[in-house]
C-alpha cells in the first residue's frame, strides 16, 4: 500500500479543485498519478492529505507541483526552428494583415516564450504595434516571469547580438531590458476553466507544451477554444511534441509542424 492516509486520488482531485480551480480529472490520470506520487514520495510527505496541507500553505510547494505536472522547464528561443520561422514568415505575414496584433503566450511559465517574442518583433521593428499577452496558472512563476530575471543556461539560445542589448548582467544574473516587460501583460488564469467568451481576438497564440499532458476530449477543447480566438490569417502555434488530428475541422491549416494557419 502506498499511502499511509486516508486520501485516495479521487478525493485530492476533489480537494485540490475547490482551492485551486484546476481540474486534475482532465489529465492523463495514469502520467498524473505517477508524478503525483513520485513528488510527494520524494519531498518525504506521508500521504496525500499532508501533502494537500503543504500545497494549500507553501507557494513554492505549489510551484514545484505545477512544474512536476507539466514540466515546467522553458528557455528563451526553444526549438529555434519554430522561432525561425516565427521571424521569417508568420510575424512578418500576420504584421502585413493586421494593424494591431494581439498575441497570446497560453501557459507561458518563467516568461521566457512571451519576451523570446518580444525580442523577435523588435528585431522585426514592431514592439508598437504588439500587445502580448502572457497567461499561467502558477503565481510563483508568474512572478518570476514579471521579475524577468534568468539564469545563463535559461538564455543559452538567445542570438548573441539580440543578447547584447536586451540583457544586463548583474551578480551572474541577467535582467531584461524594461523596454519588453513593458509589451508583456502577465495574467493569472486556468486556461481549462470559461474564460474564453470574455477574451479579445489574438491574431497568433502559443499554446505550448502545455495540452499534451491532457485527455484527448480536454485537448481538443482547448485547441476549440483557443483557435476560436484567432481570426482568419492569424496563427496557432503548439509544441513540437503536439499534434493536433485533423486541424481542418478548426478550420486550421498546417504550414510547417508545430504552427498553423487559421483559414476561416
Ligand atoms: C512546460 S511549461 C510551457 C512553457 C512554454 N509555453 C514553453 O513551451 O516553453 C507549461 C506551463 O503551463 C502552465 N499550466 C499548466 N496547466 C495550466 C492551466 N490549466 N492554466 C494555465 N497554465 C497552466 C504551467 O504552470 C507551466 O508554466
Amino acid at each position: 500500500m502506498l499511502l499511509k492516509d486516508t486520501w485516495d486520488f479521487p478525493r485530492f482531485k476533489k480537494e485540490f479543485y475547490q482551492f485551486t480551480g484546476l481540474d486534475l480529472e482532465c489529465y492523463k490520470d495514469k502520467q498524473m498519478e505517477r508524478r503525483i506520487t513520485q513528488l510527494f514520495t520524494r519531498e518525504g510527505y506521508d500521504g496525500l492529505s499532508v501533502f494537500f496541507k503543504a500545497l494549500k500553505s507553501d507557494k513554492e510547494v505549489l510551484h514545484k507541483f505545477y512544474n512536476y505536472l507539466t514540466i515546467n522547464t522553458s528557455v528563451f528561443y526553444r526549438d529555434s526552428k519554430i522561432y525561425d520561422y516565427l521571424q521569417k514568415k508568420a510575424l512578418p505575414d500576420t504584421l502585413k494583415k493586421f494593424d494591431q496584433l494581439n498575441i497570446w503566450s497560453v501557459g507561458c511559465s518563467h516568461g521566457e516564450e512571451p519576451y523570446t517574442l518580444a525580442l523577435i518583433l523588435d528585431e522585426l521593428n514592431s514592439l508598437k504595434k504588439v500587445k502580448i499577452y502572457a497567461s499561467d496558472i502558477d503565481d510563483k512563476a508568474l512572478e518570476m516571469a514579471k521579475e524577468a530575471c534568468y539564469t545563463p543556461n535559461q538564455l543559452e539560445k538567445v542570438p548573441g547580438n539580440v543578447f547584447k542589448n536586451a540583457f544586463t548582467e548583474r551578480n551572474g544574473l541577467y535582467y531584461l531590458n524594461p523596454k519588453y516587460k513593458e509589451v508583456v501583460k502577465f495574467q493569472k488564469q486556468n486556461f481549462l476553466s470559461p474564460i474564453y467568451k470574455d477574451m479579445s481576438r489574438m491574431q497568433m497564440a502559443l499554446c505550448r507544451n502545455v495540452f499534451i499532458y491532457f485527455k484527448t476530449d480536454i485537448q481538443e477543447w482547448i485547441i476549440e477554444q483557443i483557435s476560436g480566438l484567432i481570426p482568419k490569417g492569424g496563427y496557432f502555434v503548439i509544441g513540437c511534441a503536439e499534434f493536433i488530428n485533423k486541424p481542418e475541422r478548426f478550420n486550421l491549416e498546417r504550414q510547417i509542424p508545430s504552427i498553423y494557419l487559421k483559414t476561416g
